[in-house]
Parts: C-alpha cells; sequence; structure tokens
C-alpha cells in the first residue's frame, strides 16, 4: 500500500527551451491528477510569459505578483479550475525578469507553506531559463520534470538544465516527459538516446515518465483558450496525459514503461 504523505508532491515542469510545451504540460498535467481524484494545485510561476490562465480560460484580476508585493492574500488570488483544480496565475511581462527572484521564491513558499498538507499534487509551470533562481525553483521540487521534445535544440537545451542543476545543486534525480513526439517507440528512442549521453558525462538517474504525441487537438484546445484533457478528453494527447498522471502519481517502479506505450500508441493516429 502506498502510504499516505504529510504534504503534497511538488513538481516542477521545466525545460532549457521555450515552446517545448511547458505550459501545455503543467496545466493538463494538473487537470489530469485533479480528474483522477487528487486534490491539485498548479502554480504558474512563470514571470515573462504567464499563460497558463489563458489554457484554462481563467482570466484573474490578481497575479502572483500581487501576492509576492502584498495587494493581495492567497485566498483573493486562489481560482478554481476543471476538476476542481486550484490554480495561482502568474504574473506576466514584470520587466524584472521571467522567474521569482530568490526573495520573492521564499515569500511565495512561506504563504503556501500552511496549505501543502492541503494537496496531494502541486504542479509547477517554471517558465524554464538557466538563471540561477529559474534552477533553484526547479531544484526545490520533490520531482523535477523535463520536457523533451524530438527537436536538436530542445535536446542540447534539456541537457544544459539537467547538468547545470547537478553541478548547482546536486539534483540527481529527474522525469522526463517527450512531448510532441510521432509515437511511442520513437519517444523512447528519444529518451534512450537522452539517457545515453547525459549518463556518459553527469552522475545522473533519468526516468522515463512517458510521452505525449503531437496531437492537433492540443492545437485546437489553445485556440479556443482551454486544455485539451478537458475539452478533448478521448484525443490522444489527452489520454497520454492521463497515463503520464498515472505513472507521476505512483512510486517509480510501480508502472512499467511498456503499460504506458500501450496507452500511448493506443491513443495515436
Ligand atoms: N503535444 C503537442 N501537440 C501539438 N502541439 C503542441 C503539443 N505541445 C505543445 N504544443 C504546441 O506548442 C506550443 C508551445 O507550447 P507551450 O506549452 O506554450 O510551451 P512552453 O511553455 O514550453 O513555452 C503551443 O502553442 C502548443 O500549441
Ligand atoms: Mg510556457
Amino acid at each position: 500500500m502506498i502510504p499516505f504523505p504529510t504534504r503534497a508532491r511538488i513538481i516542477s515542469v521545466a525545460s532549457g527551451k521555450g515552446g517545448a510545451g511547458k505550459t501545455n504540460v503543467s496545466v493538463n498535467l494538473a487537470v489530469a491528477f485533479a480528474q483522477a481524484g487528487d486534490r491539485t494545485l498548479l502554480i504558474d510561476c512563470d514571470m515573462g510569459l504567464a499563460n497558463a490562465a489563458i489554457l484554462l480560460g481563467m482570466p484573474s484580476a490578481w497575479t502572483i505578483g500581487d501576492l509576492l508585493a502584498g495587494r493581495c492574500g492567497l485566498d483573493d488570488l486562489l481560482q478554481t479550475g476543471p476538476a476542481g483544480l486550484r490554480f495561482l496565475p502568474g504574473h506576466s511581462g514584470t520587466g524584472t525578469g521571467s522567474t521569482l527572484s530568490a526573495a520573492e521564491r521564499a515569500r511565495l513558499m512561506e504563504a503556501l507553506q500552511p496549505h501543502l498538507a492541503d494537496y496531494d499534487q502541486v504542479v509547477i509551470d517554471t517558465g524554464g531559463g538557466l538563471e540561477a533562481s529559474a534552477l533553484a525553483l526547479v531544484a526545490s521540487a520533490d520531482t523535477p520534470l523535463i520536457v523533451l521534445t524530438p527537436e536538436p535544440t530542445s535536446f542540447v537545451d534539456a541537457y544544459a538544465v539537467v547538468k547545470a542543476l547537478n553541478v548547482a545543486h546536486g539534483t540527481s534525480d529527474f522525469d522526463i516527459v517527450c512531448n510532441m513526439v510521432r509515437h511511442d517507440v520513437a519517444a523512447r528512442q528519444l529518451f534512450d538516446r537522452f539517457r545515453a549521453i547525459a549518463g556518459r558525462f553527469l552522475d545522473v538517474e533519468l526516468n522515463y515518465a512517458g510521452a505525449i504525441p503531437t496531437d492537433n487537438y492540443v492545437k485546437e484546445a489553445v485556440l479556443r483558450k482551454r486544455c485539451v484533457v478537458e475539452i478533448f478528453p478521448g484525443a490522444p494527447a489527452s489520454r497520454a496525459f492521463g497515463a503520464l498522471a498515472r505513472r507521476l502519481a505512483l512510486p517509480a517502479a510501480a508502472m512499467p514503461p511498456e503499460r504506458i506505450f500501450a496507452e500511448v500508441s493506443h491513443g495515436a493516429h
């Protein structure tokens, strides 16, 4: 039996490269957790391009920027989204950088601390990047989830993030999700190649968390300002997000990768 944790597990979603799908993975994974019955909090910590509210179709009066500036409290900020998901909207274009400073991160964690026992899963869209403060945010989570795509730039950038986290914070365990892949076999090959290269130069443990296929329903959902798992639950990407949530909700060895392959390929075009 899985023991009940006393506080939420914190998953930070990162990638070196913008456009790899961090926001889509964060939002859809969080809603998939909520749909599965987990008490879930999604936090948009991308201070440059806070897009999660758009994907949820939830414009908000207050943002994390207001909370940090003392203009509102956590209760003013907390919104309820699809499947009962709780959501802290991010702040776009502060001009002060794309991520939280160390002091801002400390203030946010201080505000959240008393509430962490109320959740099973906390998902953070980190906004990515290699700045020290962005890395510190990723490193402070229980599970850094790195979004990797087949683009060569994504490969190099994801490697840079893993290396920087390992060197600067001693982070050695990473979950990798392959996004925008053609099918499950391509995803596994991409992961294997990434692990082979990382393993040659770094002392890190990389876990295959799953794959999200390239799926036009994701784009259609973005255009409709909704998340794909909510409005197209039968779409290949939605099934894959469901499988990703199930995989991440379990201890590492509890679900063999083959099972995820089956679920992704089952839903693929
Ligand atoms: N699995 C997918 N299938 C199709 N398009 C995708 C998928 N994941 C992401 N995208 C597209 O890529 C774009 C960038 O995704 P986004 O989540 O905003 O990336 P990031 O937050 O890393 O910058 C989105 O506009 C979305 O349409
Ligand atoms: Mg984003």
